[in-house]
């Protein structure tokens, strides 16, 4: 998969990509991230990418003309399935989205900053529009690293052990049933029997129903969906 991603601080997202599983991905080739700097395409001397809003207020806009430039010369080389604007009032991002962002081929995902984006650009290139959670951030980077950490690691391939990927919280609309490692006994603190006695359907049948309890504690909505 291949992932544009444009952006007016495209510094922002140099390490959210260069580490770790995102790191892993792009060196087997599984996944590349490409950001583009969206002042090449500003205007005159000063490279303008902003301009005051029609009608008044504050906070400023970004222009129409390199952002249409930008947009443009990057669909001159690829046809991408999506081209998305992270905003917050976009769709609300989840794990049933990220699957499905991750069957493309390649995405093109378009950062604002400021007051927003000419809305013309919203109506005639963006064919999705992603919020990240209800609050508000400075600018879109890292609403894309998110995007693009959530849908580059469940990548066939990335992970090594791809049942890992398929049992996260979300995967089937149950959060994570709670996971320990060696010592058995800290402090006097023991893990759970079961996990211990190598009794394999005991254990998976032990995990289904914590995470049904935890879900059911923690996030009732996602069982009534
Ligand atoms: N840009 C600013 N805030 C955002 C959010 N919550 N989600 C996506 N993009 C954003």
């Amino acid at each position: 998969m291949h992932i544009d991603i444009i952006s007016v601080q495209p510094r922002l997202l140099d390490s959210p990509f260069a580490h770790s599983i995102m790191k892993r991905a792009q060196d087997k080739g599984l996944l590349s991230v490409e950001t583009h700097d969206l002042k090449e395409f500003g205007i005159g001397k000063h490279r303008q990418v902003d301009d005051y809003q029609f009608g008044g207020g504050a906070g400023m806009v970004m222009k129409c003309e390199p952002l249409a430039a930008c947009i443009d010369s990057l669909k001159a080389k690829r046809t991408y399935d999506e081209v998305i604007f992270v905003t917050p009032d976009g769709k609300t991002y989840d794990q049933g989205l990220a699957n499905q962002l991750s069957l493309g081929e390649n995405l093109l995902i378009i950062c604002g900053h400021y007051k927003g984006i000419d809305e013309r650009i919203r109506e005639h290139y963006i064919t999705m529009e992603i919020s990240i959670g209800d609050y508000v951030l400075s600018g879109g980077e890292l609403a894309a690293a998110v995007i693009v950490d959530s849908i580059g690691r469940i990548i066939p391939g990335v992970i090594n052990n791809e049942t890992s990927a398929l049992t996260d919280s979300f995967q089937d609309d149950l959060l994570s049933p709670p996971v320990y490692t060696r010592p058995s006994d800290f402090n006097g603190w023991k893990v759970p029997e079961v996990l211990l006695s190598g009794h394999t359907a005991k254990i998976e049948e032990w995990r289904h129903e914590q995470a049904l309890e935890r879900t059911r504690a923690r996030r009732p909505d996602l069982l009534e969906e």
